[in-house]
């Protein structure tokens, strides 16, 4: 009889994923709701033959090596900078994440924070709530016009690019800048021109984030930068915390330098830059990205399917380090 692949599991998650993997492998997994400390990560992977982790967990190299035995480190989101990929590429250690299936659920939530910033939804609810509201005033709470505005999107893969079709229901113009330019059928095709990053801040009403977190993306967004952007302008991040300088943003927002932010994701969650909290000009989700049932269960599939042909011995279909097989 063939032997089951014996794989660990970090935190529980959709019942259609657990139900194939209690099936196809010798599971264990983290039952509690709560992310794992490093030591009971080492002590998981011991013996394992694949790691099915979250981007929650810092997998270094003194995780891989405690598990001598791993034959894929899958990830179940599409980032995969909580992963030392290059580490793993050393140990022959495929490395894999769910692209494509999250994609237009962020790009929802991303368009969710857009509109809550320009039009104050959030602080409008806590008014209601605590019993401030005192009626309709004609100067209550304006915010900013979405329909004819700028959005400038900074990173323009999968979910940049849905962010901008999305776009076309409001009559905007779309302008983008990322690392690989499009060719000009294609920018066409989707509405949109290409800008320099100093060109799309200083233009854009709406800067969106979207590039992948790496060594040159870290703080992308820092003082200079926010001093760019126009006053009135808002800031939505539902790419990587780090993307943005935290402590300058909580001062551009203070002071006036742009008008609001949407953020879904922080640079040391689930800590926050202590006075962001208080900021009314910031609207802030819990690293909701793509956080429905439907993407979910599909990201989960994808990464126990990941997770799976790989400890078989076959190469997965959403191999984010190919180096790893040569
Ligand atoms: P993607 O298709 O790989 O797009 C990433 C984009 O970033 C690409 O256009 C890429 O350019 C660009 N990029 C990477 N490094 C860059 C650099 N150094 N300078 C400029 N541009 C750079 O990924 P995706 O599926 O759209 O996801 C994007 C990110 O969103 C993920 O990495 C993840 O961190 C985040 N995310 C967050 C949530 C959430 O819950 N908030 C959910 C899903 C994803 P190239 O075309 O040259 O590679
Ligand atoms: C979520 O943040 C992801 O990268 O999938």
């Amino acid at each position: 009889m063939k032997t089951k692949p014996k794989v660990f599991l970090t935190r529980e998650l959709p019942p259609e994923c657990m139900r194939q993997l209690s099936e196809s492998a010798e599971l264990t997994y983290n039952r509690e709701d709560r992310c794992l400390s490093k030591e009971e990560i080492l002590l998981g992977v011991a013996g394992a033959d694949g790691l099915l982790c979250l981007l929650t967990d810092t997998i270094d190299d003194e995780i891989l090596a405690a598990g001598a035995d791993l034959r894929v480190v899958s990830n179940f989101a599409v980032g995969f900078n909580n992963i030392d990929v290059e580490a793993a590429t050393k140990r022959r250690i495929p490395v894999t994440n769910t692209p494509g299936v999250l994609t237009d659920s962020t790009a929802d939530m991303t368009w969710a924070l857009l509109m809550d910033a320009a039009r104050r939804v959030t602080e409008g609810d806590r008014l209601v709530r605590t019993k401030q509201w005192g009626g309709w005033g004609p100067l209550q709470l304006l915010g900013a016009d979405i329909t004819g505005a700028t959005l400038g999107l900074v990173g323009f893969g999968r979910i940049g690019q849905a962010v901008a079709r999305r776009a076309k229901g409001f009559d905007m113009k779309v302008v983008y800048w990322s690392r690989t330019r499009l060719n000009p059928e294609e920018e066409a095709c989707l509405g949109v021109e290409y800008r320099s990053l100093d060109q799309l801040l200083g233009e854009s009403d709406f800067v969106s984030l979207h590039v992948a977190l790496n060594e040159q993306t870290v703080h992308l967004i820092g003082r200079k930068e926010l001093e760019k952007m126009k006053s009135s302008a808002c800031l939505i991040n539902t790419a990587r915390g780090p993307v943005v300088d935290e402590k300058a943003l909580v001062v551009a927002l203070k002071s006036g330098a742009i008008a609001s932010a949407g953020l879904d994701v922080y640079e040391r969650e689930p800590l926050l830059e202590p006075e962001l909290y208080d900021l009314d000009n910031a609207v802030l989700a819990p690293h909701l990205g793509s956080a429905t049932i439907g993407t979910r269960t599909k990201m989960g599939n994808m990464a126990v399917e990941n997770c799976l042909l790989a400890c078989a011995g076959k190469m997965p279909p959403n191999l984010v380090n190919p180096d790893a097989y040569v």
